[in-house]
């Protein structure tokens, strides 16, 4: 990057990982800018640097951004992520996701923003039997949301390419765990996924948890997953911002641990964590869950020197414990905002 470029970084989605990124980044001496249209992001979680609202699809509230704030990277994380909804709602996945990343591309080549990380995921891959997965491995994403981020990973591919812009997109594989102050953490609404769901099913005993299927291929049945610690998915952005690399380079990169957890043994690790019964049934497959999805993740080491440091499973549970005790945002989240562009993401 140039002389002084890596001070002020665009921050898109003040969700989740973006949250934890802009933390990790303040850390690093480098300015995270939060920009969002608050469709499901909260501006509770930007607490380390300033807040733009807009939307990705608006390309000159983005510019303006980028130019407002000297910005030299972009890291786009605003999206929309709920794999069901992919598939009940696809259009709006490609309105968001794809038409957004696009729109925002138009504002990074304008703006001559030298570089661009990209939120990836493990959806891009689909179904395998592979038992751990490398970047090389065939792409056949099972929903529309894994078909929108593939295609996001080739827009900025090709873009790179095209203009010498410098590109990642980091795979994501089971992101989980919370700030370990509980300042920010996981607010999904609707929550889905595990790790918050076992839990509040533990907390709250009136809560009753499904299991999504135990007659799998796999040791005791249920599927395994990659969970890995959201501040090493933040440290892996703030290496990709910080990575010498020549222009024109685009690199997509696993971030996971290599190694599966089955859903009973996340069960199991969550009631040993808070001593309290998790009371679950057996349900149905949920569609589009594969067995095994788990990743190879040396080359993020190899390229990055990116290796997760802090995604033991009961790292991550007493970390997503503490956050699901107290959260700071998030309960019972507002009506969504029925402003401009915000609505139609609603
Ligand atoms: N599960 C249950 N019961 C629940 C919730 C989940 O049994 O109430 C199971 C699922 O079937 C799955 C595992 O727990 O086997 C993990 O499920 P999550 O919903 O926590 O996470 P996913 O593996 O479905 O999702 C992740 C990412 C997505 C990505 C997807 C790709 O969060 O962004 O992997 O398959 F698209």
């Amino acid at each position: 990057m140039n002389e002084g470029s890596d001070r002020a970084v665009l921050v898109t989605g003040a969700g989740y990982v973006g949250s934890h990124t802009a933390k990790a980044l303040h850390a690093r001496g480098i300015v995270p800018v939060v920009f969002d249209n608050l469709s499901s992001g909260y501006r509770e979680a930007v607490r380390w640097g300033p807040f733009e609202y807009g939307d990705i699809r608006d390309t000159a509230a983005v510019i303006s951004a980028i130019e407002k704030h000297s910005i030299s990277a972009v890291i786009h994380f605003a999206g929309l992520i709920e794999v069901g909804r992919s598939v009940a709602r696809p259009d709006l996945f490609w309105d968001v996701n794809v038409i957004g990343t696009l729109r925002l591309l138009e504002a990074v080549k304008l703006t001559r923003t030298p570089r661009v990380v990209f939120s990836s995921s493990a959806a891009v891959y689909g179904h395998t039997d592979l038992a751990r997965i490398s970047e090389a491995a065939p792409k056949h994403p099972a929903s529309p949301y894994g078909d929108t981020k593939l295609a996001g990973e080739r827009m900025i591919e090709a873009q790179c390419a095209a203009y010498g812009l410098t590109g990642f997109a980091l795979r994501y594989f089971n992101a989980a765990g919370a700030d370990t102050g509980a300042l920010i953490g996981e607010a999904h609404e609707p929550e889905t996924h595990l790790i918050p769901l076992a839990i509040a099913a533990a907390l709250d005993q009136s809560r009753a948890l499904t299991v999504f299927g135990d007659d799998f291929a796999t040791p005791d049945g249920t599927c395994l997953r990659d969970y890995v610690h959201v501040n090493d998915l933040a440290a892996a952005h703030v290496a990709a911002v910080l990575a010498k690399r020549p222009a024109g380079s685009f690199e997509a990169l696993n971030l996971g641990t290599g190694v599966g957890h089955s859903v009973r043994e996340v069960i199991a690790a969550v009631q040993a964590a808070l001593g309290r019964d998790i009371s679950f049934s057996r349900g149905p497959r949920r569609t589009g869950d594969p067995p095994i999805l788990v990743a190879d993740p040396s080359l993020a080491q190899q390229n990055l020197g990116w290796k997760a440091e802090h995604s033991g499973l009961d790292e991550i549970v007493r970390d997503a414990m503490r956050w699901e005790a107290a959260p700071a945002y998030g309960v019972g989240r507002r009506p969504p905002r029925a402003t401009g562009l915000a609505a139609v993401a609603a």
